[in-house]
């Protein structure tokens, strides 16, 4: 598919306002927006108005609910209000978790007109919305995304779940929040090996679907992990705008959607192999992009050009570009042989055609993805 005809068939719309760039995923009866700007947790109506009933649940995590918690009691004033604090850290994305969230909610005899606050990173998001999609057959959610890569890519599109100890994400649901309000003051706050983790998926946006916008990331990935404001808007923003016209065009990822995971399989395999929360998921992502690159290039869909162009704003936004030391081809084979883009038993990859354009493929040379899965495990020739 051309870039083009996804342009052609966008259904996504934007206003502008000085403070705040309002964006809306058309999916018929279950649009909803996303605010994206600095101060939003201090508009308490922002919130309000997307609470339907007289309850909420927040969920969050002993470092973010520490720091942003209390700035969301004016919005939830005469509601009836209950908070879960889950540990940090992707190991807690689990049915233990789940099922804490469950009992508050129970317990708490909230009913099916609540409302599940997920005030975090991804971690928080993807386990709150399955909370959400699995309390009383479904309630409502709001995502208020802490982390750059909550904002830019995990709190949009509906993607919920937990992971599996034999799977990562392998439990889930789509299931779209109300509303997705990013406060881009929060990432303030954000450690820096966590914002670079972001940038890997701002970086996918721009290899899958829009090489200018990588053009843009190259001359401004200084300013990005500087944290300038106006940078970090437009990344988020132009980030979030493919999001949703990928997300309006495919929600449950019939096709489309799927390149929306480039080098997620090399990515899920990294973060199983080497135990939840070792590697940030974007760490591995960006590694897995260098893979997907790289078996692009012998595929003889790019050259060896762009993918040292890819490797080069990897590694510049801080990010590895190689597998991790200890894992083997054999590692990477069975661990991606459970990935979920597996289908009748073939494995299918997101590779690149060209920097800007993406395919779902399970027509690749067996041969090249061997080669490659040695090349950056074994050989070093792709170890920086
Ligand atoms: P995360 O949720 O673990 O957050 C990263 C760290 O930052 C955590 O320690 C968290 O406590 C901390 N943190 C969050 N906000 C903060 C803030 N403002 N200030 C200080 N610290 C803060 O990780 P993540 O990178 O946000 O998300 C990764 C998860 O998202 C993975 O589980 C991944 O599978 C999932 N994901 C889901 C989708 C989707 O479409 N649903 C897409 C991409 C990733
Ligand atoms: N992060 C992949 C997706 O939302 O489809």
């Amino acid at each position: 598919m051309g870039r083009g005809d996804k342009l052609a068939t966008m259904q996504t719309s934007m206003t502008d306002d000085s403070d705040m760039h309002t964006l809306n995923v058309d999916l018929g009866d279950r649009s909803y927006p996303i605010y994206i700007g600095q101060g939003l947790l201090d508009q308490p109506e922002l919130l309000r108005k997307h609470i339907p009933g007289k309850s909420a649940l927040v969920v969050t995590n002993a470092t973010v609910g520490p720091l942003y918690r209390a700035r969301l009691d004016q919005a939830l004033e005469g509601l009836k209000v209950a908070t879960v604090t889950l540990p940090d850290g992707e190991a807690y994305k689990s049915i233990e978790s789940l099922q804490t969230i469950w009992d508050a909610l129970i317990e708490g005899r909230f009913d099916r007109n609540t409302t599940l606050i997920a005030l975090g990173g991804g971690v928080i998001g993807d386990i709150t919305g399955f909370a959400a999609a699995s309390y009383q057959r479904g309630v409502n959610f709001i995502q208020i995304p802490t982390t750059l890569l909550a904002q830019v890519d995990s709190s949009v599109g509906g993607k919920t779940g937990i992971n599996h100890p034999g799977g990562k994400n392998m439990i889930g649901a789509f299931w779209q929040p109300l509303a997705v309000i990013a406060d881009t003051d929060t990432l303030n706050t954000l450690p820096d090996r966590e914002l670079s983790a972001g940038l890997a998926e701002v970086i996918k946006y721009g290899l899958i679907y829009d090489e200018p916008f990588l053009g843009w990331i190259e001359k401004n990935v200084d300013l990005l992990r500087a944290r300038d404001p106006a940078a970090l808007a437009h990344a988020i923003r132009r980030s979030c705008e493919v999001k949703a016209e990928v997300v309006s065009q495919d929600e449950r990822e019939g096709g489309l959607r799927a390149i929306l995971n480039l080098g997620h399989t090399f990515g899920h395999a990294i973060e199983n192999a080497s135990g939840y929360g070792h590697w940030l998921h974007g760490e591995a992502v960006g590694a897995g992009m260098c893979m997907a690159a790289r078996l692009s290039e012998m595929e003889g869909w790019i050259g060896a050009d762009d993918v040292a162009r890819a490797r080069a704003i990897i590694e510049r936004a801080g990010l590895p570009t190689h597998a991790p030391e200890t894992m083997t081809r054999e590692t990477f084979q069975h661990l991606m042989g459970i990935d979920k883009k597996v289908l009748d038993g073939k494995l299918r990859l997101v590779l690149l055609k060209r920097m800007g354009e993406a395919v779902v493929t399970g027509d690749f040379d067996a041969r090249h993805l061997q080669a490659c899965l040695d090349e950056f495990t074994q050989s070093g020739v792709a170890r920086s």
